[in-house]
């Protein structure tokens, strides 16, 4: 199916319902596709490949554009897998194909796939003419390999981001995002970004600000449905995760073994909702995967974290989180903690402490009880604690 998306730029890429789990961690309820883009021109350019398990789709789609021509030039925008994966078959196909990329790529090239001949280096703002129109090349490493680039299409206005601007989500046949569910692909582009991409905010927001003069009509990235109508909104979003900046909003998640945890965690979330914040969310960890909780922690601006005190730590699922936000160097977050033990506690403080090193606001009080906290008022407590955190959450 020829799907073009403006001027001779064609969609290239597969949809994956098959696999469970990205990059063998992530789940994937809606899929995801592997988006890689044609440009006709006097020269054919490749715009990246796909997984290699569905390059047979890949091919018969670029020969129902471009027929027996060649293909002159694949673009590497980036080295993962998930889109490098077919190039070997694509040279089998197209011997004469030159391959660009940057000084990263060209070393990926050699180490992942023994390429080295018919390669092509370009550097940070390099143009290249290919007929009508001309492309230029922009570094953007980090985002999400030190090898990563974007290719734009001067005067289209069309730009091949690479992950970046990407989502879960299969796409439809038609791929543009006024045909997609936005309810969808808004929660999934928040899991996509908190997965995969979340540590490298730093990076994202550079590589914004250095596209940013340029008119921008399609952003085509690597993942999901191509933008158009919601470029704006999308940018926006991009900029509001890579720096960290969530929402009005609690995340309420916490362990629990014998409901203990529990019910304190029932207690808070009542009292935050009656508090009147906006947007309240609460995930016992032993039944939501994390990638649902990453996203929600990227969401909003405030998490309560809760664990039962376990061998003289945290609950290992509470643990785990843990490890999974200090990972992505998660910044701008107020915080709040409560726990449970039955003869020394630890929870509580373990979790104080991995607050005070992610530098988050910490917000009173710590609500720790000890067995099944007859003697604690937490119903009382939770109130004062919902009452704090709203006046700080929606500043
Ligand atoms: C495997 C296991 C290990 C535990 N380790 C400790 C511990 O090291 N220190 C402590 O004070 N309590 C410990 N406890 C007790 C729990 O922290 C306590 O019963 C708590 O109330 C459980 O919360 P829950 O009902 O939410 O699961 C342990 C309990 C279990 C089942
Ligand atoms: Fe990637
Ligand atoms: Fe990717």
């Amino acid at each position: 199916m020829k799907r073009e998306i403006t001027n001779n730029v064609y969609y290239v890429g597969v949809n994956d319902n098959t696999t469970t789990l990205f990059e063998r961690l992530w789940p994937l309820p809606y899929g995801v596709s592997y988006n890689a883009y044609l440009i006709k021109d006097k020269i054919n350019v490749l715009i990246d490949t796909v997984e290699y398990s569905y390059n047979d789709i890949f091919f018969s789609q670029i020969e129902e554009i471009i027929g027996n021509e060649k293909i002159d030039y694949v673009v590497v925008n980036h080295m993962e897998p998930d889109h490098s994966s077919s190039l070997l078959k694509l040279i089998e196909k197209y011997p004469d194909i030159q391959i660009i990329g940057n000084i990263k790529t060209l070393g990926m090239l050699s180490g992942f796939y023994g390429i080295t001949k018919n390669v092509k280096e370009v550097k940070d703002g390099e143009t290249l003419n290919i007929g009508e129109k001309t492309l230029t090349f922009h570094l953007t490493p980090m985002v999400h390999w030190p090898e990563t680039m974007m290719t734009y299409i001067n005067g289209d206005g069309v730009l091949f981001s690479g992950d970046a601007f990407g989502t879960f989500g299969a796409v439809g046949e038609d791929v543009m995002d006024e045909a997609a569910d936005m309810t969808i692909f808004t929660d999934e582009m928040y899991r996509y970004y908190s997965n995969i991409v979340g540590k490298y905010g730093g990076p994202v927001e550079k590589a914004i600000e250095k596209l940013s003069s340029l008119p921008i009509n399609y952003i085509c990235s690597t993942h999901g449905p191509v933008w158009k109508k919601y470029v704006p909104q999308i940018v926006e979003q991009y900029l509001k995760m890579a720096r960290y900046q969530g929402d009005e909003g609690v995340v309420i998640a916490y362990g629990s073994m014998y409901g203990h945890t529990a019910d304190v965690a029932k207690n808070i979330y009542d009292a935050v909702v009656e508090a009147g914040i906006k947007n309240v969310v609460m995930h016992d960890l032993s039944e939501v995967d994390a990638s649902y909780v990453l996203r929600d922690v990227f969401k909003y601006n405030t998490l309560i974290l809760g664990s039962p005190t376990y061998n003289a730590e945290l609950f290992p699922k509470v643990a785990d989180l843990c490890v999974k936000l200090e990972g992505r160097m998660i910044k701008n977050k107020n915080f709040a903690c409560f726990g449970s033990f039955s003869w020394a506690g630890a929870a509580v403080k373990r979790l104080t402490a991995f607050a005070e090193g992610m530098k988050w606001q910490i917000i009173e009080p710590k609500i720790e009880i000890k067995q099944a906290g007859l003697d604690v008022d937490v119903k009382a407590l939770s109130k004062q604690l919902a009452e704090n955190i709203k006046a700080v959450v929606s500043c």
